[in-house]
């Protein structure tokens, strides 16, 4: 039964005024070409629950392309036309980008094939997505602009906090939506409801997730760890059963799940791809069959395996220092660190407690900014040495000496009695 409201005064009091125009004006433009039109979506979920959302997804029943090419003729925008889905996206100077689509029922020939696509009316439309949060729209034509639409009980589910699907096909048609349902249920710190929960086991039981391209589901990963808090999210992965499938011989233990913590704690930036460092982390004991697997299908680079490696022997040198009673020193991390790789290291930090992270970043920091006077060049020209390991064990201690608060002045004075005390 299609229940319908007004939601004019919240477009007006929670969007920002731009923003709520724009909406009025891609109504304008719909009323001209005759097209009943529609925001939907996301945006719609986001705007009823008063949180930001700058991605606005049109639906239009009529032709998106006609729809692109008249509001194009009022606003500077590239138009970027997605054929087999009946979408356009445009482009706006300042980074805004709005999507057009043709209203649309997908049909799919197999389970996650990518869809055909049949022209139809907004309700269809919006029966064939997701979660019933998901599913709402709101017509934008001047005369009717600010009619919420909604089939399918969307807002009582919404106001409810329950992720639901509208078909029993729904995870069939695309399994990424299993990870979709985990995602939304834990930003919103919704429920997913049972029979969709049952559903969803039943489906990565039944390796749904297998026939997705590695690409889509590395992409719902990604979008998972950028969540504010991808733990909760994971931790519900695990429950529901869904690692196994996305990474065989993964294990997400206690330990594994500190790791984690620690490491999205400690993120600063998207550098190393934080993709990479879950699963180092989840992979950490797995057989190599596993790695190959994975860096084949999700597109990891080659040397994954060997980051792994050398992870995990430093790590353990590492904690057998502790263990041992040994205070660990910038002289530890210079003797079993040197110059890492970023995705080495961020394992690696992720051992570590507080303290010793710490430790390690002071390491980092002042490693990078050391840089001796006296080079291999010098100890040749004016020490008379001869080149060979000699030289470069005496560089390194000179290197340890200044980590340690050795002055420039001071280098030359170093180097004779290291070289006087043989
Ligand atoms: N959608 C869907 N099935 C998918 C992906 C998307 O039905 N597998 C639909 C949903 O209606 C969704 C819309 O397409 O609202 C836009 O998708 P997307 O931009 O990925 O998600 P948002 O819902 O906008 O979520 P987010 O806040 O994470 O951007």
């Amino acid at each position: 039964r299609l229940e319908t409201s007004k939601v004019t005064d919240l477009i007006e009091r929670r969007l920002e005024p731009d923003v709520a125009t724009m909406l009025r004006f891609l109504g304008i433009v719909g009323s001209e070409v005759n097209m009943p039109t529609y925001v939907v979506g996301g945006f719609v979920r986001d705007l009823l629950l008063d949180r930001k959302n700058y991605d606005i997804d049109i639906v239009v029943e009529g032709d998106a392309r006609v729809f692109a090419k008249t509001f194009s003729r009022y606003f500077e925008v590239t138009c970027v036309e997605h054929k087999e889905f009946l979408t356009t996206s445009m482009f706006f100077r300042n980074g805004l980008r709005i999507d057009v689509a043709t209203a649309r029922t997908e049909y799919y020939e197999e389970p996650a094939v990518l869809p055909n696509v049949e022209v139809s009316t907004i309700k269809k439309d919006l029966y064939r997505r997701d979660f019933s949060i998901n599913a709402m729209a709101i017509k934008l034509n001047q005369e009717e602009f600010g009619l919420l639409l909604d089939f399918f009980g969307c807002k009582n589910d919404l106001e409810k906090g329950i992720i639901r699907t509208l078909y029993p096909l729904s995870f069939v048609e695309d399994p990424t939506r299993i990870l979709r349902a985990i995602r939304f249920e834990q930003r919103f710190n919704f429920k997913i409801e049972n029979r969709t929960l049952e559903l969803l086991k039943k489906h990565v039981s039944q390796n749904y997730l297998e026939r997705v391209t590695g690409q889509r589901l590395r992409d719902e990963l990604e979008k998972i760890i950028e969540e504010p808090d991808p733990l909760k999210a994971i931790k519900r992965m695990e429950e529901l059963r869904v690692f196994e499938h996305l990474f065989p011989d993964s294990v997400v233990d206690d330990e594994a799940l500190r790791m984690l913590d620690r490491y999205f704690r400690r993120k600063k930036s998207a550098k190393p791809k934080p993709v990479y460092i879950l699963a180092m982390i989840l992979l950490k004991n797995a057989p190599e069959r596993s790695l190959d697997y994975v860096i084949k299908r999700y597109g990891f680079p080659r040397k994954f395996p060997d980051w792994i490696k050398r992870a995990v022997n430093i790590s353990e040198k590492l904690k057998r220092t502790v263990q041992s009673g040994e205070q660990l020193t910038l002289r530890t991390f210079f003797y079993l660190l040197k110059k890492p790789e970023p995705e080495v290291l961020s394992f690696i930090d992720a051992t570590l407690d507080d303290k010793a992270s710490k430790l390690l970043h002071d390491y980092l920091e002042r490693i990078e900014r050391i840089k001796p006077r006296i080079n291999g060049k010098l100890l040749i020209e004016k020490f008379g040495l001869k080149e060979g390991p000699e030289i470069r064990k005496i560089l390194e201690e000179l290197q340890l000496a200044k980590l340690e608060g050795l002055h420039t002045e001071e280098e030359e004075k170093f180097v004779k009695e290291l070289l006087g005390s043989g």
